[in-house]
């Protein structure tokens, strides 16, 4: 039998309604709606209340109407396949955006009731406020005081040398630290292991007592017992602070966040409470994305 023949043989014996349509709708074809997010955007108590966000790099969109609120003392994560706009809606959060000369954002994004991009808004203030921890570790090459001290310094909040070592202890007992770097306060900070690098730039971001920290993949260069230590700092801060979490660990989203949101090229496509964003998400994209069949 030829391999013409034999095809013809086996579409003539598939009942019609069991052929696949040739193009049947991929999660991924899905038409999303811009401005339209299921699940629950708002929240009651508001520390962000961001309203039709959109971003543009150039003449790309890369955030295409989003809003959302952030809640006070909440822990929120951001999920989404590579590329979806996860940093970029973050940046916005303390202008770090500001830095991208082609990057524009529109829209209005409210901290306390306080616009964030007014032209007036000083920009440092709001970085003391909203403080920032990036993937890979970035202390500066100074102590491990220096590191903690330095923005205390900057923004002047101790006047003596005894209430700047307090912040830095402070600080340093916070983000789990104190106890193995007490006694080499002076050694330089680049010669920590990097799990001791990231809790010292955690450090440093609370050592200016801010209101909210981003976080953008803090675990990503980290091994797992470096791992489960910032995780159960996140625990532990979320009782003073905001929390704006991105990770590609699903598992790191459901550890520690309260509510989870999910993006996808651009659209804020769901956001819900975390446990229901993964054992019963309400869009199908979520669905897909969680189960692992994009991404
Ligand atoms: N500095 C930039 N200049 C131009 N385009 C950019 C810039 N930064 C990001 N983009 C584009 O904006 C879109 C969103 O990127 P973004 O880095 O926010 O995604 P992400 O969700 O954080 O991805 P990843 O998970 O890989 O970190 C992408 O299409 C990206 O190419
Ligand atoms: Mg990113």
């Amino acid at each position: 039998m030829n391999t013409m023949n034999s095809t013809i043989a086996s579409e003539a014996q598939v009942p019609e309604e069991k052929v696949m349509p040739v193009t049947e709708e991929r999660p991924e074809d899905t038409v999303l709606e811009e401005g339209v997010t299921v699940g629950k955007p708002f929240a009651d108590d508001p520390k962000f209340k961001l309203r039709n966000v959109e971003v543009f790099y150039g003449d790309s969109p890369a955030i295409k109407n989003i809003s959302l609120d952030i809640g006070r003392n909440e822990v929120i994560a951001f999920i989404g396949p590579s590329g979806c706009g996860k940093s970029t809606f973050l940046r916005c959060l303390n202008r770090m955006n500001d830095s991208i000369d082609i990057c524009k954002v529109k829209g209005q994004l409210m901290l306390d009731d306080e616009d964030i991009y007014h032209s007036k808004k000083d920009v440092v203030e709001l970085r003391a406020r909203v403080g920032m921890v990036f993937q890979k570790p970035n202390p500066f090459p100074k102590s491990i005081y220096d590191n903690v001290a330095y923005g205390p310094r900057i923004h002047g909040l101790a006047n003596r040398k005894s209430d700047l070592d307090e912040i830095v202890e402070n600080s340093l007992r916070k983000a789990g630290l104190w106890n193995e770097v007490k006694d080499r306060l002076d050694a330089t900070a680049t010669g920590m292991s990097g799990g001791q690098q990231q809790r010292l730039c955690i450090a440093r971001a609370i050592a200016v007592s801010p209101e909210v920290i981003l976080m953008d993949e803090p675990c990503s260069a980290l091994d797992p017992i470096a791992t489960a230590k910032v995780e159960e700092l996140i625990a532990e801060m979320s009782e003073s602070y905001t929390i704006v979490i991105v990770t590609h660990s699903m598992q790191q989203a459901a550890r520690v966040s309260h509510r989870t949101a999910y993006f996808h090229l651009g659209h804020l496509v769901e956001v819900n409470e975390t446990d229901k964003v993964f054992t019963s998400p309400e869009h199908e994209l979520t669905e897909s994305y969680i189960t692992g069949r994009f991404g």
